[in-house]
């Protein structure tokens, strides 16, 4: 038997207790309820998380590992999706429903549980089924480790900034309704800015006509403004009337700091921008607008708060902006253009250099007979001409357990059909339908060239994968050319994100190491086009040993 003497023993634990007290466990509660909320002059029950809306943040530094005990209280099925949480090993806690784990019924519960590992910065949280994220979401703050600094400046303070979307009428009965007459859902009546829809004309006496955020501001400070686009179906711009930002850091993940003036944000998207409050004291509009390039219905309505530094006497003048113009194409290409992974010695830009499964993927819209539609007809969301169709099984648990007939493992590397992907499309705009899966050894070399297809009208769609990041290397406008487009791709400090917009009527190729065993969704952040299908999964197969293969399920998993 080994003796440890006391002072022996006491020196060990002093060795060892900086490693406990570096990475801790947060224990959350997420209690799913229905509250009735008034926005727009008029009042409906939403679903929450403990009765907020925009949900709790949840906070954590980089190596902690976060559980979060979810109980349903409402009567839809729930699931939580970590958006951006790389999960390694963990697919289970991903909540996707139906992909990696059955939706937690009414009255059951679920504790996710999951490490952060390597990543830092801001991420959202939010329901994965239904709708229901459009109340149902909240931001996730990964700070660095204790005793690690930021690559940039020390802000004074830090902010979260949630940008949503709000429907006056109920979002699943609306949604209900239009997959029944087969047309596209309802634009939201206002965009929100953490939860307030802003000012707004016909609704002058809500809260005094003034139902606008304020961020509070002492001068000469520096602030760290964590901005989430956790809307449903609306990229968004967001300015604030005479201040920069300098942009820092992406989808956890830091970027080179660089100033704009305007931020462009996809759904699922984060952006962390340092604001300096150098300006005279005041008041001044932040507005947060919708992108659309084409002419696809959106919410138009700029919804607006303010920054207000705290020395200004009441009656200083609001300092106005113009958001940009709905189709500000360059205005979101130059951003977009600007972003660059840090790539310092602390934080390597990994880009995987070469590429083991080169794939090419069409994403858009097709359209299918619908006999009970009102035009006959609906239209479908389509990867490859695949309309994806959602399983009734968990396609992790199928993968894990071999159980057969729930899945194919035959998506197609690329189209079956070829045309001229980014010109109006073939005659016949039908699709194939079907839950195919595209299975990865693990620690391959993946590249994704995502090709938007001019089928109805030419959309950006922002494309986001679960349980990684990957490399937007490259991107350019009408057809991909697979023999003089790669000599362009940045290899060396391309931006590394988990969601990404591809250019209308253009394409973009990513890259990422499948270094993390499970099923992982791919799919358009729109939801609408989700909803339709936009969206297909891939298996990433265990590895050797068991460092490298998926841990076991949770004893609590939800069963179908
Ligand atoms: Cu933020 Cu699969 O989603």
């Amino acid at each position: 038997m080994v003796q440890i003497s006391w002072p022996r023993a006491a020196v060990l634990v002093l060795f060892i207790l900086p490693v406990l007290v570096d990475a801790r466990v947060r224990h959350y509660k997420f209690n799913i309820v229905a509250r009735n909320v008034t926005k727009l002059c008029s009042t409906k029950p939403i679903v929450t998380v403990n009765g907020q809306f925009p949900g709790p943040t949840l906070y954590a530094r980089e190596g902690d590992t976060v559980l979060v005990k979810v109980v349903n209280h409402v009567k839809y099925n729930v699931t939580i999706h970590w958006h951006g949480v790389r999960q390694l090993r963990t697919g289970w806690n991903d909540g996707p429903a139906y992909i990696t784990q059955c939706p937690i019924q009414p009255r059951q519960s679920f504790v996710y549980n999951f490490t952060l590992t390597g990543q830092r910065g801001t991420l959202l949280w939010h329901a994965h089924i239904l709708w229901l994220r459009a109340t149902v979401h909240g931001a996730i703050v990964i700070l660095p480790k204790l005793g690690v600094s930021y690559p940039f400046p020390k802000p004074d303070k830090e902010e979260v900034i949630v940008l949503g979307e709000w429907w006056k009428s109920d979002v699943e009965a609306m949604v209900d309704q239009s997959t029944k007459v087969g047309l596209p859902p309802n634009v939201s009546d206002s965009h929100t800015i953490n939860g307030h829809t802003g000012p707004l004309a016909s609704c002058p006496s809500f809260q005094g006509g003034a139902d606008g955020y304020r961020l509070q501001v002492d001068t000469g400070k520096r602030y760290l403004l964590r901005i989430i686009n956790a809307a449903l179906n609306e990229d968004l711009f967001v300015k604030i009337a005479g201040h920069q930002l300098t942009v820092v850091e992406v989808d956890a993940v830091y970027t080179k700091p660089f100033k704009t003036d305007t931020i462009f944000i996809a759904p699922g998207q984060t952006t962390n921008v340092l604001l300096t409050t150098d300006k005279r004291a005041g008041t001044y509009l932040i507005t947060v607008s919708p992108f659309m390039d084409v002419p696809i219905p959106v919410n138009n309505r700029t919804t607006t708060a303010t920054l207000h530094y705290n020395n200004s006497l009441a009656a200083t003048a609001l300092t106005t902006t113009k958001p940009p113009a709905q189709n500000a194409t360059p205005i979101a290409t130059s951003y977009l253009d600007s972003l660059r992974s840090l790539n310092s010695k602390e934080y390597p830009a990994l880009v995987p250099q070469n590429v083991d499964h080169s794939l090419f993927f069409t994403i858009g819209v097709g359209v299918n007979p619908c006999p009970s539609c009102l035009n006959g007809s609906r239209v479908v969301g389509v990867m490859n001409n695949i309309s994806f169709v959602m399983p009734t099984v968990a396609l992790l648990q199928a993968h894990y357990y071999n159980i057969s007939g729930i899945y194919t493992a035959d998506f197609p590397g690329r189209p079956i059909f070829a045309y001229n992907y980014s010109g109006p499309g073939p005659k016949n705009l039908q699709t194939m339908n079907g839950t195919r899966l595209y299975q990865l050894p693990y620690n391959s070399s993946v590249q994704i060239v995502l090709q938007d297809t001019g089928v109805i009208s030419p959309e950006s769609h922002p494309i986001h994968l679960h349980g990684f990041n990957f490399f937007a290397v490259g991107k350019g406008l009408g057809n991909y050319n697979p023999a003089s487009d790669p000599a362009n791709f940045n290899l060396v400090d391309p931006v590394e994100r988990n969601t990404m917009s591809v250019p209308t009527g253009g394409w973009t190729a990513i890259r990422f190491k499948a270094d993390n065993p499970g099923v992982w969704f791919l799919h358009c952040h729109f939801e609408v086009h989700t909803t339709w299908g936009l969206k297909m999964a891939f298996i990433v197969e265990n590895g050797k040993g068991p460092e490298e293969s998926i841990l076991p399920p949770p004893k609590d998993l939800p069963k179908c």
